[in-house]
């Protein structure tokens, strides 16, 4: 694939700009597995950051040198297209990704011919002969550990085709998966390391069993694998620090590029892309969106529409795009959904945050003039569950600051707009 712009979702190996200290850093500490040193991390930082895009980067470095990476998207975004991602969906998606990628790294993908995480929602009956078919091919090659889970999920999908499965056979099920690449791995003498994308939203399983704990006891006790949590700092923060994990696990910040790494990303792509453009057009991009590399992507995709290659992408055309970001065809849609997360039912929290970005107020007394009938210290409460949220950071002197720069620009166009 050749370089491009592309904004949105995870993007593939080849597109993958920088990120050469958190790549190095990570790199490092995970594969110390291999010689018996657990190192586990977190990777935290706000929305479209670039968090499950370092994931699919790293997954590839550490293949090389011998590990077996496991992607898991906890979100289930593939599964949730179709239904509600349950635990049982996710520890089906979970075992079956273990196993896809066994597979791959060892070398058998081939013989084994079926791609597991294909069979994650359909009939039962699709995904019980799918499991199946592999347990037979398996049965050759004797890798216990799969076949064995293999054994039990079959079991498990046959108990459960008419009816919903007791907590019992839930339980059994959880551990089974969570023990898997521990057991894989003692068998055959790998390595493993599981990255978790979206973590934070496994916390909503808490019945019939409260994920969380059973996760931390498997994990703790493993010696083969090693663990990348990664989640929007909106919730990941606080599931990190409380119990079970109550801040043991470090975390790995991740921010938008820095000036210079933002400017050179713009200028090697339109380079690449055939696309002269002037340097003032290049500052007023990465002033423009703080060096956020979502963003940066997408006045890269949208220069390139209206300028041909062998033309030249002037000022003028990047002050259009600033007014075009916030409206109807451009991200007006992912502007809005992220104002409905602030605060769902829009009351003085929302107005809150409103006023604050409106306004360029920092100040809990100055927000609270502007917030009918709030006091000073009732705004401070609202800003620290905003602050919990993702959504503000507290600077000194009791100060707070909107983190995501563009979404205070959208806000501060729609009320000066109406
Ligand atoms: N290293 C990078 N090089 C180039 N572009 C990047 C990089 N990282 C992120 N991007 C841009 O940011 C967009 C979002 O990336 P990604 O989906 O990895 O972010 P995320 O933090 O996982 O987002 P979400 O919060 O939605 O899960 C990509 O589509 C791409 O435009
Ligand atoms: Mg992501």
């Amino acid at each position: 694939m050749a370089v491009d712009f592309k904004f949105g979702g995870p993007i593939e190996p080849e597109l993958f700009y920088d990120r050469e200290r958190e790549v190095g850093f990570l790199i490092d500490r995970l594969s110390k597995i291999k010689s018996g040193v657990k190192h586990n991390y977190a990777l935290v930082g706000p929305r479209r950051m670039g968090k499950s895009s370092i994931l699919r980067f790293i997954e590839l470095k550490l293949a090389r040198v011998g590990i077996v990476p496991v992607f898991i998207d906890c979100e289930g975004r593939e599964v949730a297209k179709q239904v509600e991602l349950s635990l049982e969906l996710l520890l089906s998606s979970w075992g079956n990704s273990i196993l896809d990628a066994f597979f791959d790294r060892s070398g058998l993908a081939d013989k084994i011919k079926v791609r597991l995480r294909d069979f994650i929602v359909g009939t039962k009956d699709k995904i019980i002969s799918a499991l199946s078919e592999v347990l037979g091919r398996l049965r050759a090659l004797e890798v216990k550990a799969a076949s064995s889970y293999l054994e039990l999920r079959i079991e498990f999908e046959k108990t459960t085709s008419l009816r919903a499965p007791s907590p019992d056979e839930l339980v059994k099920l959880l551990d089974d998966t969570l023990d898997l690449a521990e057991e894989l791995g003692e068998e055959t003498r790998r390595h493993f390391v599981l990255m978790l994308d979206e973590f934070q939203n496994v916390s909503k399983f808490r019945k019939p069993i409260d994920f969380l704990p059973v996760f931390r006891r498997h994990m703790q006790v493993q010696g083969r694998v090693a663990y990348l949590l990664t989640g929007s700092n909106i919730g990941m923060m606080e599931l990190l620090l409380r119990r079970p994990f109550g801040g043991h696990i470090p975390v790995e910040w991740i921010g938008p590029f820095e000036r210079e790494v933002a400017k050179n990303f713009m200028r090697e792509r339109f380079e690449a892309l055939g696309r002269d453009i002037e340097d003032e057009a290049i500052d007023e991009i990465v002033d423009f969106t703080g060096g956020h590399p979502a963003y940066l992507n997408w006045f890269g995709e949208q220069c390139c529409r209206e300028v041909a290659a062998g033309r030249k992408i002037h000022l003028k055309l990047v002050l259009g795009l600033e007014e075009k970001i916030f409206e109807r065809d451009g991200l007006m849609h992912v502007f809005e959904e992220e104002l409905s997360r602030v605060s769902p039912k829009r009351g003085k929290m929302y107005s809150v945050f409103i006023e604050m970005a409106g306004h360029d107020l920092e100040s809990p007394s100055d927000i609270s003039k502007n917030v009918n009938r709030s006091t000073p210290s009732e705004v401070i409460l609202y800003l620290r569950r905003l602050e919990q949220r993702g959504f503000v950071r507290r600077e000194g002197r009791g100060r707070y600051r909107i983190v995501d720069e563009m979404l205070k620009r959208y806000i501060r166009k729609k009320i000066h707009s109406t």
